[in-house]
């Protein structure tokens, strides 16, 4: 029997994708080529904004095209936030095509619901800790109920980072975001649990790890009281074998000068920051409750510069937010130019279900004009982002090989500590190792270099 499985959304989803191929491949299953090879097909879905919802019901339309013309129906599985949000509701809708849906936090039953539903050829789904059918709730055994079975297992996908969740779900409530809807409320993982799954990753082989949470800078150990989001900084930096940390996402608000202080004293600890400001308006960030200001934000961003000089920004912007003016896009154009960030993530302001701003504001800047912004934002951060490419040229950065690709000759592919993504030619074999490469030209959201030196 073969697995296939694909993967929409954040790193969390990338993750929970790892550890689904683990838990199916402990019970027998092989990975399949395609979905056309398959046995299982999973679609482990995003709904953070609209667009990336309506994705998996083409996708699923797709699979049932597909179905028809291999002459059989693979077991099809819909899981991650889409799954949580709209559990049996899927399986209606899709009139036949979804055989299983899993929760977010079901992830470990996934092999039981599996055989479950195979064995009986009815529609199954599970969101809430509890399996149900169509027509009325049933009882299935669960190896996974221990709570000393390890929440890994996990078939590591990346040769060369290894993704550790450290924080599930969230309490933010941020008034756009449907995350702790889906995602629930926010979980810590053991210190213990946190640090075994690091080495894990470290033996077999990988490089490089990251540590993942809503706010991630938010975490405080359950069986450690000393043990907070720098204390385990410091804790992963001890592991041998890990050479760079990276963590997502930090919350401003939770950027303390003890989180930038680990950042600039730990060597491994990659001098890149993914800082998600939203929006450059104080009017607009207090609507959508992220619980700071401009002011605030900018006063971060100069502390953390004086601080470390060389980290590279990034961050997320929502334009046309319930009630955003012209003024207040403004002002987001004028932090952007202002902070100078390396990337940034740019999305247009989809409503939401359950979320705050659904109930209490109507989404009322039209689609022409979210475009009209985006499309300005956009072109402001070309212009931003390609200055600093040029100004890197010349320098020579370290560069962990994470992907190769062949066209005229092997081209390998890695990311600078900043998380600049850096393209040059080399042999395979460097695949996963540390090369010196000196900058020489630029391109749309990632540069061009050559090796120098010995890689390690
Ligand atoms: N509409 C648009 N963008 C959103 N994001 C989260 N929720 C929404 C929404 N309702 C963006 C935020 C977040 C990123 C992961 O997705 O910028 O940081
Ligand atoms: Fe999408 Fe958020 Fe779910 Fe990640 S946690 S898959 S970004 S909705």
């Amino acid at each position: 029997m073969k697995y296939f499985i694909e993967t929409y959304g954040c790193q969390m989803n990338v993750h929970d994708t790892e550890r689904m191929a683990g838990l199916l491949e402990q019970s027998g299953y092989d990975p399949a080529e395609s979905d056309r090879d398959a046995d299982i097909v999973i679609v482990n879905t995003c709904s953070v904004r609209e667009r990336a919802e309506e994705k998996l019901y083409t996708r699923l339309g797709e699979i049932k095209e597909m179905s028809r013309e291999i002459g059989r129906n693979p077991l099809v599985v819909v899981a991650g936030c889409v799954a949580q949000q709209e559990g049996g509701r899927l399986i209606k809708r899709s009139k036949g095509v979804v055989d299983l849906v899993v929760g977010t936090q079901q992830v470990k039953m996934l092999p039981m619901l599996v055989k479950e539903t195979a064995a009986s050829r009815s529609e199954l789904f599970m969101v809430d800790g509890r399996p149900w059918r169509p027509e009325g709730r049933i009882a299935i055994e669960n190896p996974y109920e221990d709570p000393s079975f390890p929440l890994g297992i996990v078939r590591r996908g990346d040769p060369v980072r290894a993704y550790v969740t450290i924080i599930e779900g969230c309490n933010d409530f941020c008034s756009f975001c449907v995350v702790p809807y889906t995602r629930g409320h926010e979980r810590m993982r053991s210190k213990a649990e946190v640090l075994a799954e690091v080495r894990e990753a470290a033996d077999s082989g990988r490089r490089e790890v990251q540590l993942l949470g809503q706010i991630v800078n938010h975490y405080q150990a359950p069986d450690d009281p000393s043990c907070d989001f720098p204390a385990l900084l410091e804790a992963v930096h001890e592991v041998p074998g890990i050479d760079r940390i990276r963590f997502a996402s930090p919350h401003p608000r939770h950027t303390s000068d003890r989180v930038i202080a680990a950042v600039r004293d730990l060597p491994k600890v990659c001098k890149h920051l993914h800082l998600p400001v939203q929006s450059g308006s104080s009017r607009v960030l207090a609507m959508m409750r992220r619980r700071h200001t401009r002011e605030e934000y900018l006063d971060l961003v100069a502390r953390i510069r004086a601080a470390i000089p060389n980290l590279q920004l990034s961050t997320d912007i929502i334009v046309g937010f319930p009630g955003e003016t012209e003024a207040d896009f403004d002002e987001t154009l004028s932090l952007t130019d202002g902070v100078g960030y390396h990337s940034i993530y740019s999305f247009k302001y989809s409503e939401r279900p359950n979320t705050l701003a659904s109930k209490r504001m109507p989404d009322e800047v039209t689609d022409e004009e979210k475009t009209r912004r985006i499309v300005a934002l956009q072109t402001l951060q070309r212009s931003v982002q390609s200055n600093l490419f040029q100004r890197s040229i010349g320098t020579t950065h370290q560069v962990l090989v994470d992907a190769t690709s062949r066209r005229h000759e092997w081209e390998l592919t890695g990311r600078t500590s900043g998380n600049t993504v850096v393209n040059f030619p080399g042999p395979p074999e460097w695949l996963g190792k540390m090369v010196d490469v000196t900058i020489e030209r630029t391109g749309p959201n990632s540069v061009w270099g050559q090796a120098v030196g010995d890689p390690r």
